[in-house]
This record gives C-alpha cells, structure tokens and sequence, in this order.
C-alpha cells in the first residue's frame, strides 16, 4: 500500500500488481454502478480496478470513477489495439490489460504512459513481451492454459518475469497461484459478481474483496 495515488505520478506494472493480493477483472454495463462499485471495492481494500473493454459503456464507466473515486486507480481490460489505450488513457486509465501481447499495443500504452500488463500463454510470447522490455506479465487463461504447473516450468527459463494469472481463477484456488515466488498478484471476476451488481449489493462486493486483500501471498511486499 505504498503507491501515491495522485493522478500526476505514474504507476509502473510492478506498482499495480504489488497494491493487493487480487485485481478484479470488472465487466460494467450500468454507468451509474461504476461509483458505488468502485467505492465498495476500495472499502474492502482493493485499489487497483480492472474495468474491461467490453461493454459500450467501458469508457464512461472510467471516467466517472476517475472523477469520483480519487482512492481508486482505473485501470482498463481488454485492451486490443492502440486505439483502445489511447482511448482509456482519455478516459482516465492509469494502467492497461490485454489478453496478449502485440507491439502495437505495447507502443500505444507507452506513447499513453499507461502501464501494461499483457496476456502470455506460451514461451514466444513471453520472449516477444520481454523483447519490448515488459517483465511483468498477465498469464492468460491460466487455469486452461496450464495452472500453477506452468508458472513452476516458467520460473526456470523465465526467473525474472513476474505474473499474474488470470482466468479460471477462484477464491477456491487463488492461494495455489498466490503461493508461488513468480506471482505478485492473481486477476479474477469473483469480486464482482453480475447477481451483485444487478441488485446493488454493495455490502457482498466489500466482503468479497475484504477477502481478496487478505490472501495470503509468497510475494515479499519490500522486494523491488
Ligand atoms: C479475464 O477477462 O481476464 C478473465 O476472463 C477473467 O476470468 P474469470 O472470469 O475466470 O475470473
């Protein structure tokens, strides 16, 4: 928790992944549940929102939580092309997330000055990642894509990438991810639950991430 949350510092990835143990992958329909969203989140000690690419409402969902809620830092999901970075950043993003890895998306977050977290399944697109000077990485979908066996190979050939996984991933099994030396954090839509958010049940949205914050994790918070 030692980030400055003032809109002129910029993040690294590093900064965003070590904030808590989870980053919630968030999917926003209803703009006018993006605050009390965002605040129940931060209630239950997550910062770092993951607001997915995936709605038409995406975009105005960062913005209003980038007005309203200054002890939230948006981040944005599903980020696919460079068009997509430059319009999160206006929107008020302060880190990208995308389900691979292309050049021009890693140009286009940096051209922003957004921090990226890029989706990796395999070896070559770790080294492509890496190639770009990117050693913080999103393991995308991890639990199809070979779970916890996979990071152990990885942390091998790849000791100096640290992850976070993404897909598939539980409050169940959360603590298998978080156990290991090359994860700093775990992604995952639990937080968020679509029943929770239609009802307005921000109470279960603030225990949900209570519990997140507190996972335990292998990761030593003093380490660079
Ligand atoms: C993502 O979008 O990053 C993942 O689909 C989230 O996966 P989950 O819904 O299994 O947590």
């Amino acid at each position: 928790m030692d980030v400055n949350l003032n809109v002129s510092c910029r993040l690294t990835a590093l900064q965003v992944m070590r904030d808590a143990p989870v980053i919630p992958v968030i999917v926003l329909s209803d703009v006018n549940q993006a605050v009390s969203l965002a605040r129940a989140l931060v209630a239950g000690g997550i910062r770092m929102l993951e607001i997915t690419l995936r709605t038409p409402q995406a975009l105005a969902c960062m913005e209003a939580i980038a007005r309203d809620v200054p002890e939230a830092v948006v981040g944005a999901g599903t980020v696919r092309s460079a068009a997509d970075a430059q319009a999160c950043a206006m929107a008020g993003a302060r880190f990208a997330v995308s389900p691979g890895y292309t050049h021009a998306v890693g140009q286009a977050c940096r051209d922003a000055g957004l921090p990226l977290l890029p989706g990796v399944a395999t070896g070559s697109e770790i080294m492509m990642a890496q190639e770009a000077g990117l050693t913080e990485l999103k393991f995308f979908p991890a639990l199809q894509a070979g779970g916890s066996a996979m990071l152990k190979a990885w942390n091998g050939p790849f000791g100096d990438v640290r992850f976070c996984p993404t897909g598939g991933v539980s409050v169940a099994n959360a603590a298998e991810f978080l156990a290991l030396p090359n994860v700093v954090c775990v992604g995952g839509s639990w937080l968020t639950p679509a029943d929770a958010l239609a009802r307005g049940n921000w109470a279960q949205v603030t225990a949900l991430a209570y519990q997140a914050s507190h996972l335990p994790r292998h990761f030593a918070l003093t380490s660079s």
